[in-house]
């Protein structure tokens, strides 16, 4: 059986940092294996909430026990990813997180799986699933350590590997390129020069890191 990866992008945006970043992922794990299967997916395009609380996933004798069943364009989506081999997941920050919509999908991907029957696992996930998250941002590395997104990060990650059985892979990819034609834009509060050379010089190499990321995370 093919090992199937799962690239899950949290950005509105289809071929900026993020979506670039998940791109380059997915051709690691191709390099790294000719018969992978890669299925790469734009949350956006997708008409979802995050966990309404229905509770069929807890229901006594229930036929979703243990499975998130509410019927929108996620639920497919949600199985394949708990069946993964490797799951990556991008969002850039909004306002010191991950977008909402990686975090209603996030929501509906973990609940279902922990459970609260006493004497059992709570834990009732199919199968292990090796995940990373790439996160892009405006800010460089010392305002993000400042500003402690990668603190608020840690429960995302935590979920994940209490759920999943590993622990994340994390790439941070900082001052990012916001705009192509910044001249179009207010943002000249932003070192729009250093941010173009970044662009130029480190953002290829964050490339290369995504898609090592990708190449490692397929072979082990
Ligand atoms: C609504 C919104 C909120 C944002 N908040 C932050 C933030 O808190 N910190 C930051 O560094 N960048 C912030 N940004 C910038 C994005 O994180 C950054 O441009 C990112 O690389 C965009 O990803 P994309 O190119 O894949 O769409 C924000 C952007 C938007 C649109």
């Amino acid at each position: 059986m093919p090992k199937r990866v799962y690239i899950i992008n949290g950005s509105p945006r289809k071929n900026y940092n993020t979506a670039q970043l998940l791109h380059a992922f997915a051709d690691g794990a191709r390099e790294a294996d000719k018969e992978v299967e890669v299925t790469e997916t734009n949350l956006y395009d997708l008409h979802f909430t995050g966990c309404r609380e229905c509770y069929a996933c807890k229901l006594r004798g229930g036929k979703n026990y243990g499975h998130c069943g509410y019927p929108d364009e996620i639920t497919e989506l949600l199985h394949n990813v708990a069946h993964a081999d490797v799951v990556a997941f991008g969002s850039p920050i909004y306002f010191s997180e991950i977008t909402a919509q990686l975090r209603g999908f996030l929501e509906r991907l973990w609940y279902p799986f922990v459970q609260f029957k006493r004497g059992e696992p709570q834990i009732i996930a199919p199968k292990r699933v090796r995940t990373a998250f790439l996160i892009t941002m405006n800010v460089g590395e010392t305002a993000m350590r400042r500003s402690g997104y990668d603190a608020l990060l840690q429960p995302v990650l935590q979920w994940t590997e209490y759920v999943f059985g590993y622990k994340p892979q994390v790439q941070f990819c900082y001052d990012t390129l916001q705009y192509r034609d910044y001249n179009r834009y207010w943002a000249d509060a932003w070192n729009v020069e250093g941010k173009k050379i970044r662009h130029e010089h480190q953002f290829p190499l964050d490339l290369h890191t995504a898609r090592q990321l990708g190449h490692s995370m397929t072979t082990s």
